[in-house]
């Protein structure tokens, strides 16, 4: 067992589906309570009996993290069942494809809602509730992406977010570091989850054309991420804060300035 996961209580974002249920399962077979919100009821209860069947405990909260009160109601459940979380997945994240041109306002806020200001909302009223006295550290952890640094044709709302939680991930990890909180970020690079793969790369076509730009010449499983993410979040990396972790197959590395690989 992965030391510092046992007995923590980690609270994630967005874990009806995809990454953040992976999270769940994973990081309750490792003996952590999990809570778990998003949306729609439905699929956090789904999440929550796979958990159990993985031999964790689990707890879901419906919640919109672009609402600032169902965010404390969401901490304060999680508070009453485990007693409050020392470690929080900031995963919940919507995207879609469409220039920027075309992208209407609402379409614009929707994204930088549930991902830049749902991560600083859920951030601060996790900070808030750490538990100083009870364990000496604890943990943040924002799922990012590559183009948070690059930009992302097509998804200009998506990158604009991602870089802005990018950033608040640098800012917390040393404004927070005094109250035993580390706070990261990870990267992970074209993922196969049914979300990304209906929104995000819905054809064949598609995915050979992006699986040869990868260097490793394969999409992240989520075993990938989560083994990496349980690292990230255990004792064994205990000195680890202000970093991002990039799982990207070495995608945003590939062009490199003579396109060697193209010759
Ligand atoms: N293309 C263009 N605009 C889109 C869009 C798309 N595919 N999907 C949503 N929008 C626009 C809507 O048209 C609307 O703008 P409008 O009022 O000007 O028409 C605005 O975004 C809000 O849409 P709505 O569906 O009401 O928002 P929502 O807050 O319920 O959900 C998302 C927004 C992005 C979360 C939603 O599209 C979604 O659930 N996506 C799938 C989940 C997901 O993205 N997972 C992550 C995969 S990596």
């Amino acid at each position: 067992m992965t030391s510092g996961i046992d007995g923590r209580v980690i609270a994630i974002t967005g874990g009806g589906s995809g990454m953040g249920r992976a999270l769940a399962i994973d990081l309750g077979s490792q003996g952590a309570r999990v809570a778990v919100c998003g949306r729609r009821p439905e699929p956090l209860e789904e999440t929550v009996g796979l958990v159990r069947e993985a031999g964790g405990e689990a707890l879901a909260v419906p919640t919109d993290v672009r609402d600032p009160a169902q965010v404390d109601a969401f901490f304060d459940a999680i508070g009453e069942r485990f007693g409050p979380a020392d470690t929080l997945v900031n995963n919940a994240a919507g995207n879609f494809i469409c220039p920027a041109i075309d992208l209407s306002p609402n379409g614009w806020l929707a994204v930088i809602n549930i991902v830049l200001n749902g991560t600083f909302f859920c951030s601060r009223a996790f900070a808030k509730r750490f538990p100083d006295a009870e364990r000496p550290t604890g943990s943040i952890l924002s799922i990012v992406a590559t183009y948070a640094w690059t930009g992302n044709p097509g998804t200009a709302h998506s990158a604009a977010a991602k870089a802005g939680v990018w950033n608040l991930t640098k800012t917390l990890a040393v404004e927070w570091a005094p109250l035993g909180l580390r706070v990261n970020a990870m990267a992970p690079g074209v993922t196969n989850t049914e979300g990304a793969s209906s929104n995000l790369f819905p054809s064949d076509e598609v995915r050979q054309r992006m699986t040869a730009e990868i260097p490793l010449r394969r999409f992240a499983e989520l075993d990938d991420i989560t083994r990496a993410a349980r690292f990230l979040l255990s004792d064994d990396a205990s000195y680890v804060t202000g970093e991002c972790l990039t799982l990207d197959g070495g995608l945003v590395l590939e062009k490199g300035m003579f396109r060697f690989t193209e010759a």
